[in-house]
């Protein structure tokens, strides 16, 4: 168990490209399970309130239901961002692949656009600057792991 060998590159990194195949056509996110309590779309809770839908893989789901507090290796969260007449504008995600960044909790984030073109990826600060206000929530807002 761990993270997916087909997220790699050749050269043995996590890629954005390779993720995106991976969770995209090898194993579509849309088949994945929402976080337990967030079904369908729901309001971000930041300004300006984009509408989302939130979809973690098993190995995640896991650690969300038995409350784990921490996600395990190969965790993926996807959430996608939709305008208020429900066009979907942009992917964000978060995957947990060991080793890749320690001090970060290993998470790995990228910004997708609809298309699969990567904006932003890796040990992205943008992300990580705030998202480390929950670090003790192993970087995730939408609930509670512990
Ligand atoms: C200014 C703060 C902020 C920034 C910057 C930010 N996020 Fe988030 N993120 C949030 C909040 C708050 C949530 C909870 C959902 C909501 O209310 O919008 C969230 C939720 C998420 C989730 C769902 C898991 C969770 O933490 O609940 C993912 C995946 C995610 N963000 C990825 C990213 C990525 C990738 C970036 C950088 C491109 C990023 N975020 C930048 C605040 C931020």
């Amino acid at each position: 168990m761990g993270y997916a060998k087909q997220t790699l590159d050749k050269e043995g990194q996590i890629n954005a490209q390779a993720l995106w195949k991976y969770m995209t056509i090898e194993n579509p996110y849309q088949n994945y399970p929402t976080w337990p309590d967030k079904e369908g779309f729901y309001e971000s809770t930041m300004p300006p309130g984009n509408i989302l839908k939130l979809y973690v893989n098993k190995i995640a789901l896991d650690t969300i239901v038995n409350k784990k507090g921490t996600f395990l290796d190969g965790s993926l969260l996807i959430k996608e961002n939709y305008t208020d007449d429900k066009k979907l504008f942009l992917i964000t995600v978060m995957y947990k692949a060991r080793g890749f960044n320690p001090a970060g909790h290993d998470w790995y984030w990228v910004k997708y656009k609809p298309d699969g073109e990567a904006r932003l990826e890796g040990k992205v600060d943008a992300c990580i600057d705030c998202h480390v206000g929950v670090a003790g929530n192993d970087y995730v807002f939408t609930g509670s792991i512990k």
